[in-house]
């Protein structure tokens, strides 16, 4: 930290907080509210302040376990080296209007008149690295309850043993200020759960940092007794290892078991090594809860508009780029992507800022050839494909369409919303697809079309092909960028043209590389199968299939599925009369009376 306050190429902005991120690679406007510090930067950081002020407020660095002045420091290395006044626990700001400090401070850098400003940066891109919380397990084993105060976190122990901390690095009771005589750690308090609440994922961090905890604590006092209660350790790597092992060697006793919290801090628990018939009971002066971490993603994900995966960490573009967002010039670094320790964030800084890198090599932005054309001819700025583009790509001036090029992905979701077939997706145009069609259907029978999307389904496809998995020969694949540009149109026109089956592959909900775009898919294949049966054409002859690149064998099995489907020569013939049928023509143009005078029949 220090190091990043003293570099010349580095502006640090503290006491902020994002409120907007407009613009696009290359040109982003971050809106930024400052809040007031109340110290100005002549503050020396001599501390007469501190001496002066008696308010004190809960201390939110040592986990709520100690108390700080309402004049602060956040934490020792805290950059910049100034005090900062918490304005909620001040009172100058009641109405006692206290001015202790502003009287002592000899460099007049006391300043409450500062207020609340904001400022807009223009940057060509950004990084989200906004870390993690760590859970709150309230009302577990005891945590939280009076009857429990020798039940805490592992932060909580984390920040005991910090020399900077609540108790100065002593380890004591919180009911009795004591030095525990033994110590019981549990692992997974709220982790891998799928309790309501609760996370289901491991945090990856918590097994090795009890192993450290549980190593220092034997360090100075070798004969306390220390239990871990868990559910498999997990501690990878060749270091971890070697902890755990030294931790055994110390006299670190693991147990594979879950025990249950009651009065007097008693754990009862069964040892499936053992196989007792009765559980076991002993009764610890102090147990820590290993808790696990939460993503602080929500806030960041809805300024920068980029999507959160099942867990809520920020999901990554694709597997190849792990910092990149869907959002060209965003990217992300450490644990808001997913649970990671110090060595791992440093490594994804590091490829992060490789990413951002790239953009400075060149004096303009690469953008990819498939993005969305608007012909401002067919347009008639009705503004719903805007409202269908999750980038925020398309906007309505002078009532047309127009298209920022370097914000949009080229999905083709809005293609769905434009009745005048004024936008195109270029390389995936209406006309290459159809023309594509004309010749998979050149003879038609038992043929069965597949509009597979190029991330996930397509790969699929390619993984059965490459693993020698055989299926229907009569298959004709058809790729897209996303399975939202498969617009009902071309599933009705490859009816017209007397295909029998026809299938819409896309990614699993939640891994469309267009955030959420192949719900719109979802929607609109149910729509349409709607629309089949009521037309008296059997709505399994289109057919909607989540598949991943992994998934070889399941593109095979949805072949599979779909050839032993039987489809006679009427429906076919059916559903081509009825999908060939010309459409009301679409036009923009306003109907105009030639002859006002004559009378309509
Ligand atoms: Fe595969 Fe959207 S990218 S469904």
């Amino acid at each position: 930290m220090v190091d990043v306050g003293r570099h010349p190429n580095i502006e640090l902005l503290t006491m902020c907080e994002v409120v907007e991120v407009k613009g696009y690679v290359g040109s982003f406007e971050v809106t930024l509210r400052k809040h007031p510090r109340y110290v100005t930067e002549d503050c020396t950081f001599c501390g007469e302040c501190l001496q002066r002020c008696n308010v004190f407020a809960e201390d939110d660095f040592n986990v709520g376990r100690a108390l700080r002045k309402a004049i602060y420091t956040p934490f020792l290395q805290s950059i910049p080296r100034q005090y900062v006044v918490d304005d909620k626990a001040c009172i100058h700001f009641s109405e006692e209007g206290c001015e202790k400090c502003l009287e002592d401070c000899k460099k007049h850098a006391i300043d409450f008149s500062q207020t609340v400003e904001e400022e807009t940066l223009h940057v060509g891109t950004v990084i989200a690295a906004t870390g993690i919380r760590p859970y709150n397990p309230t009302g577990l084993y005891g945590y939280g309850d009076k009857r429990f105060p020798d039940v805490i976190t592992s932060m909580e122990l984390e920040r005991m043993m910090s020399p900077e901390g609540p108790t100065n690095g002593k380890v004591i009771r919180p009911s009795t200020g004591e030095r525990p005589g033994n110590v019981a750690f549990i692992q997974c308090a709220g982790s891998r759960s799928s309790k309501e609440g609760q996370l289901p994922y491991c945090s990856k961090l918590c097994c090795p940092n009890t192993v450290k905890n549980a190593l220092l604590l034997k360090e100075p006092f070798p004969d306390i007794d220390i239990y871990v209660f868990h559910s498999g350790i997990r501690t990878s790597g060749n270091r971890q290892e070697k902890m755990f092992l030294e931790a055994r060697r110390q006299g670190v006793i693991f147990v594979n078991a879950f025990p249950e919290v009651t009065e007097g801090h008693i754990l009862t628990f069964s040892d499936p090594i053992l196989g007792q018939d009765r559980p076991l009971q002993k009764q610890f002066d102090l147990v820590a809860l290993a808790v696990g971490i939460v993503p602080a993603a929500q806030e960041m994900s809805n300024v920068l508009g980029v999507p959160l995966g099942k867990r809520g960490f920020i999901k990554e573009d694709n597997q190849l780029s792990p910092s990149s967002t869907p959002t060209s010039g965003i990217y992300f670094a450490g644990a808001v992507g997913s649970p990671s320790d110090i060595k791992q964030c440093i490594e994804q800084a590091g490829n992060a800022a490789m990413e951002v890198s790239k953009h400075f090599q060149k004096d303009f932005a690469e953008l990819s050839p498939i993005i969305a054309k608007a012909d401002t001819e067919k347009c008639t700025g009705c503004g719903k494909c805007g409202n269908h583009c999750l980038f925020g790509a398309i906007r309505i001036e002078d009532k047309v369409a127009v298209i920022t090029e370097a914000m949009c992905r080229g999905c083709g979701n809005c293609l769905n919303a434009c009745k005048f077939d004024a936008i195109s997706i270029a390389n995936y145009t209406e006309q290459q697809i159809k023309v594509q069609l004309i010749e998979a259907l050149r003879k038609p029978e038992d043929k069965i079309i597949v509009f597979a999307c190029h991330w996930c389904s397509y790969a699929g496809a390619d993984f059965a092909g490459t693993s020698r998995l055989q299926y229907s020969p009569k298959t004709r694949i058809i790729k897209t960028m996303c399975s939202c540009r498969v617009r009902t149109d071309l599933i009705k026109y490859a009816f017209a043209l007397g295909a029998p089956k026809v299938v819409v592959s896309g990614c699993h909900p939640g891994d469309c590389h267009y955030l959420d775009n192949n719900m719109f898919t979802k929607s609109r294949v149910t729509k349409l199968k709607e629309q089949l049966s009521s037309k008296g054409i059997n709505p399994e002859r289109l057919m909607l299939e989540w598949v991943s690149a992994s998934e070889g064998q399941r593109f095979v099995e949805t072949i599979r599925r779909m050839e032993q489907l039987e489809v006679d020569e009427d429906e076919i013939e059916m559903s081509k009369m009825i999908f060939s049928r010309p459409e009301k023509p679409k036009s923009r143009r306003k109907k105009v009376r030639l002859n006002p005078d004559r009378k309509s029949t």
